[in-house]
């Protein structure tokens, strides 16, 4: 490829780092414009990326100004989630290539929807951001699944906590992922909400379970904060065996292995250690396909926002049959946020009142609290 994609970054916190280190470290893209409210985060951001050749970002308090003026190819957007529409529009709208959009996809399935017309309508590639289909223990569930080492998938079991959106939409897309990215057809759920519990600015739930139907007859289990157990692992029952993963191994089970067979598959790049092996290692490969999609090498990204589309649309799924009380089929109909719906109508009142964000230790002052409303 001949020259580096040009990259402007919207929202420079912890995610949007995450991006701009796979971009740099798969050295396909050069870092010319980032864009926050806090000058603070900005300097912060040059300081983590000072030994970068190819880092050499200008500074904008206005993101539309960036991308008025700086003349870029790729965009990440990592505002909060109800910025993720209004920022992946106005991107898409200023003649840009691609986007990268952190997930869960938006705030609504409906903003998603907006999102996924506008990037088609201005030959826009849109991503978004559920770098876990690129973990290698992931990819070995899904192959071995592929070449019924399993038999055919009954369930798959995972436990979560800290809302739905925020944490299971990467659930919903792993399910989809392991299984050959299949239809969820549908959802039933419930949720409890005793206390005013936001995550970035949405509202979440205290605790839910969910349980998913897919297209091939496989089920999948979503218990969250039901026991304090939650993380990235999962076991999956098949009608042959079964298999125990988590980020970082993977257990198989059925009748030639003799007992659990381990495997500790690596990536295509060095792991990192234990502690970063995802996010590392699984952001690098996202930025390398990225890049290959964008410039043509491969069609199929597997991080296309058909896909994010489709986790958002599951764990709102799960909201919908709590606010009305059944079996929702999917595709889901309704665009709104179910569980707002619910806060709003009354539905679900809270018995502990005062509003509490679990990721309130991102704010960075009074300008950026409201986040999305500075949109
Ligand atoms: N893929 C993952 O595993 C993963 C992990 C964490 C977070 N996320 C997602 O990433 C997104 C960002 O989360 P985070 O934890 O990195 O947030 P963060 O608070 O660390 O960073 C957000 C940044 O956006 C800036 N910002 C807010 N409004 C802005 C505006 N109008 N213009 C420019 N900048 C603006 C804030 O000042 C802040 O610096 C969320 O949607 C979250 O769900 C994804």
């Amino acid at each position: 490829m001949a020259d580096k994609l040009r990259v402007g970054v919207i929202g420079c916190g912890d995610m949007t780092r995450n991006h701009v280190f796979g971009y740099l470290t798969s050295a396909r893209y050069e870092i010319v414009a980032i864009a926050d409210l806090s000058k603070q985060a900005m300097k912060d951001f040059d300081e983590y990326f000072s030994e970068y050749g190819d880092y050499r970002a200008q500074h904008f308090a206005d993101a539309h100004e960036m991308l008025e003026k700086s003349e870029l190819d790729v965009v990440s957007v990592g505002v909060w989630d109800k910025g993720h529409a209004p920022m992946t529009i106005a991107a898409a709208a200023s003649g840009i290539e691609a986007i990268l959009c952190e997930k869960p996809m938006a705030d609504t399935v409906g903003a998603a929807a907006d999102m996924l017309m506008v990037c088609q309508r201005n030959g826009v590639k849109l991503a978004i951001g559920h770098q876990r289909r690129w973990v290698p223990s992931y990819t070995l569930a899904r192959e071995m699944i592929a070449d019924g080492e399993i038999g055919d998938v009954r369930l798959i079991t995972v436990s979560a906590r800290d809302g739905l959106p925020n944490y299971s939409s990467h659930q919903a897309d792993m399910f989809r992922y392991m299984l050959g990215d299949p239809e969820c057809t549908w959802v039933m759920g419930n949720v409890e909400r005793e206390t005013d519990r936001w995550a970035r600015a949405i509202p979440i739930e205290d605790k839910a379970l969910a349980l998913f139907g897919f297209e091939t007859g496989a089920q999948a289990m979503i218990v969250a904060s039901l026991t304090p157990e939650h993380g990235w692992g999962g076991r999956i029952y098949g009608s042959d065996g079964m298999i125990e993963f988590s980020l970082t191994d993977l257990k198989l089970l059925n009748s030639s292995t003799g007992g659990w067979q381990k495997h500790r598959p690596d990536g295509d790049f060095l792991s990192y250690g234990e502690d970063d092996f995802e996010v590392r290692e699984a952001a690098i490969a996202q930025a390398r396909d990225f890049a290959a999609w964008i410039s043509g090498e491969i069609s199929d990204f597997r991080g296309e926002a058909q896909h994010g589309y489709k986790a958002l649309e599951m764990v709102h799924a799960v909201y919908e049959s709590a606010r009305t009380h059944t079996q929702v089929q999917m595709p889901l109909k309704t665009m709104a946020h179910p569980l707002e719906l619910m806060i709003d109508s009354g539905h679900l009142p809270v018995r502990y009142p005062g509003r509490y964000d679990i990721r309130r230790r991102s704010l960075r002052g009074e300008n950026v609290t409201a986040d999305t409303e500075n949109v």
